[in-house]
């Protein structure tokens, strides 16, 4: 599957499909654009041409001083471009207008960049790594980052914003559609910008995704304890642990999770720690009090991001993972 066209329809020579109530007002003032771009240029070239050959020199012919002056002319082509240009501004205008003011009664979602997966978080506490929406109702986002600007780009709803740290930045979109469209970071966040992926799944009722939202919230309730360590291994790859500690031995940007379980680690500035939960933990609520040698201390604290049970649900995939 490309990852340009993500649905069933294409949605023509160089567009994705529309996937959004305002994606056929922003094509309709593009192909404008274009052909207008289009109908001028060959007009201006065509005359270029014809002139070029018309007024070439010949012999027997003066050329003429300079070229006289027509009041109608002028006039003509200064008011029909300035024209097409004001309504090209009032189009774009009305458009950005609407795009950067969400309906009153739209549901809300929060969102949030980090290096390098989207995170949204949902009015009942779910955290998910894909934005899940019912069809056919306008959408907020509420779009922040904890690290630095990310932009969250929806092309086939032709929305993007910006996602700035230590601010809070809106956008809007109603899909009428149920299906699953791509979602790209398009501001260049460091090595693994192009991967900062994530999915829109439009589901088919409002039904099916008030039971997507339940389901998402209490899923570690139905793990049986010897089971929990699955739930740790849905969360390691939902919450973004996965950027950043592989699960297979191998260095990232933090230590591998494989193998580490009982072991002491070495760690910065002398000493070591033995690997038990009270360090797991700490190292996810207070991640610079211990690092370990030959890491830096980059990663964020996830205090009051992940419950009790969550962070128990990852000490348990460490421990599975000896
Ligand atoms: Cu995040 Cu690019």
């Amino acid at each position: 599957m490309s990852v340009f066209r993500s649905g069933i329809d294409s949605g023509g020579f160089w567009l994705p499909r529309q996937g959004s109530t305002v994606a056929p007002k922003v094509d309709a003032l593009f192909h404008a654009i274009t052909w207008i771009g289009i109908f001028f240029f060959v007009l201006i070239a065509v005359v270029l041409v014809v002139f070029v050959w018309k007024y070439r020199a010949r012999p027997g012919r003066e050329a003429e001083a300079t070229a006289t002056h027509n009041q109608a002319l002028e006039i003509t082509w200064t008011v029909i471009p300035m024209a097409i240009v004001i309504w090209i501004f009032w189009q774009g205008f009305e458009g950005y207008l609407d795009m950067s003011s969400p309906p009153q009664n739209a549901y809300e979602v929060q969102v949030l960049g980090q290096k390098w997966k989207w995170l949204f978080t949902y009015p009942n506490g779910v955290v998910d790594e894909n934005l899940h929406v019912p069809p056919g109702e306008p959408v907020r986002l509420i779009e922040t980052s904890q690290d630095v600007i990310h932009s969250l780009f929806i092309p086939e709803f032709r929305i993007k914003q910006d996602a700035v740290p230590g601010r809070y930045e809106k956008e809007w979109f109603r899909a009428d559609t149920p299906g699953e469209y791509q979602i790209f970071c398009a501001e260049y966040c460091g090595t693994q910008h192009s991967s900062m992926l994530a999915k829109v799944v439009v589901h088919a009722s409002r039904g099916e995704f008030e039971k997507w939202l339940a389901d998402a919230g209490n899923f570690l309730d139905k793990l049986s304890p010897e089971d929990l360590w699955k739930g740790g291994e849905r969360l390691y790859a939902q919450r973004g642990c996965k950027q950043c500690h592989s699960v297979d031995g191998t260095a990232g940007i933090g230590p591998s999770f494989k193998g580490i379980w009982g072991h002491r680690q070495p760690l910065r500035g002398g000493g070591a720690a033995l690997v038990d939960e009270n360090y797991v933990r700490e190292s996810i609520v207070n991640p610079q009090a211990q690092i370990v040698a030959g890491f830096e201390p980059v990663m964020p604290t996830f205090q009051g991001r992940l419950k009790d049970k969550e962070i128990t649900a990852i000490i348990e995939y460490v421990k599975h993972l000896q």
